[in-house]
């Protein structure tokens, strides 16, 4: 049975850690003290580690999933002979190598939010030294919690405005829908409720339709109805270009702050 062992255990390892099935690998975590530790493995049900040495020791994979700035001091203290998985955002495969070694097995990861509801969208990505199965294995890791898509590591700025932010951008689209319900007189709540199964099932329908959506858009404007006015309204104020807008944005500072 694989051990897999997580340095780092807030929001991110924690989501990933309740989908893996406990049959099927053994977990172990190590956090910034002894006290987390202990506290994290018990509210996760798995393995408190000694040390990040123990836990280095006695794991097959080690996931780095500690905020980006930790990264350094955690891989020049410890000499890490296993495959690496960062779920670091921003650290590139190669600002990894500087720290470990040119033959280190590495593995960058980006999941998403949704992972807390095992329904991340996750990007991923390797080095030239990590073999298929170990890839495979790590890949199947993420599935617990939701999709893994294999991209080049050129396009994780894009990755990551398209599937890391953009819950926050779904989320205020959410929120304008539900307020203009409140506008015309529905509680809050219950105008939330509506326009969240409409996105959630307007999602679904693309994915299973297999439809451009713009033709799904076609397909609800009937001529000279109500759909169409709506269309016709957001593309006055600019919908399309300004949504294309927020993910330049959003690309253009991932990519500042890789400088
Ligand atoms: N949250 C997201 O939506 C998201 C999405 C994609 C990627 N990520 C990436 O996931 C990583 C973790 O993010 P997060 O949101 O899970 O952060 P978080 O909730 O703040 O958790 C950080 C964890 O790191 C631990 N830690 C701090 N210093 C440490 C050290 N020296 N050794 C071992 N553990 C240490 C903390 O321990 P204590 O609990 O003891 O304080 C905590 O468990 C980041 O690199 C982030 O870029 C996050």
């Amino acid at each position: 049975m694989i051990t897999i062992g997580f340095i780092g255990a807030g929001k991110m390892a924690s989501a990933i850690i309740n989908g893996l099935d406990k049959k099927q690998c053994q977990i172990q975590l190590s956090a910034s003290s002894a006290h987390s530790t202990q506290k994290h493995a018990q509210a996760l049900n798995v393995t408190a580690a000694a040390s990040h040495n123990d836990l280095i020791q006695s794991s097959d994979i080690i996931v780095l999933a500690v905020k980006p700035h930790i990264i350094p001091s955690v891989l020049t203290q410890h000499k890490i002979d296993k495959p690496i998985v960062s779920i670091a955002a921003g650290m590139t495969l190669s600002d990894l190598a500087e720290l470990t070694s040119p033959t280190q097995p590495l593995i960058r990861v980006m999941p998403n939010i949704n992972a807390t509801i095992q329904k991340a969208t996750t990007g991923i990505t390797r080095n030239e030294n990590v073999s298929d199965d170990t890839f495979a294995t790590v890949v199947s890791i993420f599935e617990r919690v939701g999709s893994v898509h294999e991209i080049a590591e050129k396009d994780f700025g894009t990755f990551t405005a398209l599937a890391g932010s953009s819950p926050a951008y779904i989320y205020m689209f959410i929120d304008a829908m539900s307020r203009a319900g409140v506008l015309h007189g529905m509680p809050k709540d219950v105008s939330t409720k509506i326009v969240s199964e409409t996105v959630l099932a307007s999602a679904e329908m693309v994915l299973k339709s297999g439809e451009n959506p713009w033709t799904l858009v076609d397909n609800v404007s009937s001529p000279g109805g109500t759909t169409v006015a709506g269309v016709v309204s957001l593309e006055q104020h600019n919908f399309v270009a300004t949504v294309i807008d927020a993910i330049t944005a959003t690309v253009e500072k991932n990519n500042q702050m890789r400088q």
